[in-house]
């Protein structure tokens, strides 16, 4: 049976990953959106697929020092460094307002140790209003020598079996992108019981000034995102969704609908919008607008129907 869109112009936008169903493919990502709550005077935070907040630890943290962002040709790098008001105060201050709206609410969680990302589930676990985690094994793993979560597919599996034995909740699991080979991380995941992954992160990247020596920002260890990450992400989208049965959410760069349409042609799902609202903090809503208007010129009815239509 034909499905039947829910916008005037006839285009439907719905999405699945997993067993979550969006209204559009359209989510803002973690760490550029803040708690989504910052933005409602901006942005009908209704009309979004999904907001993903800015990643929870089990304790407030104050973050690196500043400055902790400079632009790049083609993007920016950031260095803020997990800061976060903690998992419990963001279940008491920002998500009571939060699930008001109609919209899909991700928590972003990580933790320095597997123990750690397990507490941060349990003190959301309960908290109503939260559609999916979405654990970021891409920041520093202490526990094993400073090696990530997210670049040894053994660490890989731990962190997120131990994750799925600790939630209900469907699991989307946010991969680093520098790494030799993404189907191992992406396999790892999928086959302890991930629902999606998300692909990727910001790249390792160095920011410096030349004259004083020193980084650009307050930390050597910085990441790269926006326009100029957009076609090496893509092609890790790709090449996970030829290995994986599991929805990909794919982010890097994204800043029109021509390449959300790009990013979904490539195996995504659906996609997470981050360095552009930095540009304009409604960038993502816009988005959902314009890429109705990209469906209508290309006579694609369903933007499901565009997943993986990638021609080889
Ligand atoms: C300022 C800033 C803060 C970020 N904070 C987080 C975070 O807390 N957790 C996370 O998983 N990703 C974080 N990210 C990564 C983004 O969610 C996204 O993966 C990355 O920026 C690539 O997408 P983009 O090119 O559209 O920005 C952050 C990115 C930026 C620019």
């Amino acid at each position: 049976m034909a499905r039947v869109s829910d916008r005037p112009s006839g285009v439907d936008l719905r999405v699945r990953v997993g067993t979550l169903h969006l209204k559009n493919p359209i989510i803002a990502a973690s760490g550029t959106f803040g708690y989504g709550v910052e933005f409602s005077h901006l942005v009908n935070l209704n009309r979004l697929g999904g907001i993903v907040v800015k990643g929870l630890s089990a304790q407030p943290m104050a973050g690196a020092p500043s400055p902790r962002m400079h632009e790049t040709p083609g993007g920016m790098v950031n260095a803020i460094g997990l800061q976060n008001i903690g998992a419990r105060a963001f279940v008491a201050e920002k998500l009571p307002t939060l699930r008001r709206y109609d919209t899909a609410v991700v928590a972003n969680i990580f933790g320095q140790s597997i123990r750690e990302y397990v507490e941060v589930i349990r003190i959301l676990e309960d908290a109503e209003g939260l559609a999916a985690y979405e654990l970021n094994i891409s920041c520093p793993n202490v526990e094993h020598g400073g090696a990530e979560f997210g670049t040894d597919p053994v660490v890989t599996s731990q962190v997120v079996s131990s994750a799925r034995k600790a939630s209900k909740r469907p699991l989307w699991v946010k991969l680093a992108p520098l790494v030799g080979n993404i189907a191992l991380t992406a396999k790892a995941s999928a086959s302890e019981g991930a629902d999606a992954v998300v692909i990727a992160n910001t790249y390792p990247a160095l920011c410096l000034e030349s004259h004083d020596r020193r980084s650009r920002l307050g930390s050597t260890k910085v990441g790269l995102s926006g326009a100029a990450i957009k076609p090496i992400t893509m092609r890790l989208v790709y090449e996970a969704s030829q290995v994986i049965q599991i929805p990909i959410v794919g982010l890097g760069g994204i800043q029109s609908a021509t390449d959300v349409a790009e990013y979904i042609i490539s195996g995504a799902s659906a996609v997470e919008v981050g360095t552009a609202h930095f540009l304009d903090p409604r960038a993502s809503v816009k988005l959902v607008d314009d890429l109705e208007a990209w469906c209508l010129e290309d006579k694609t009815n369903e933007i499901s129907m565009l997943r993986g239509s990638l021609k080889a």
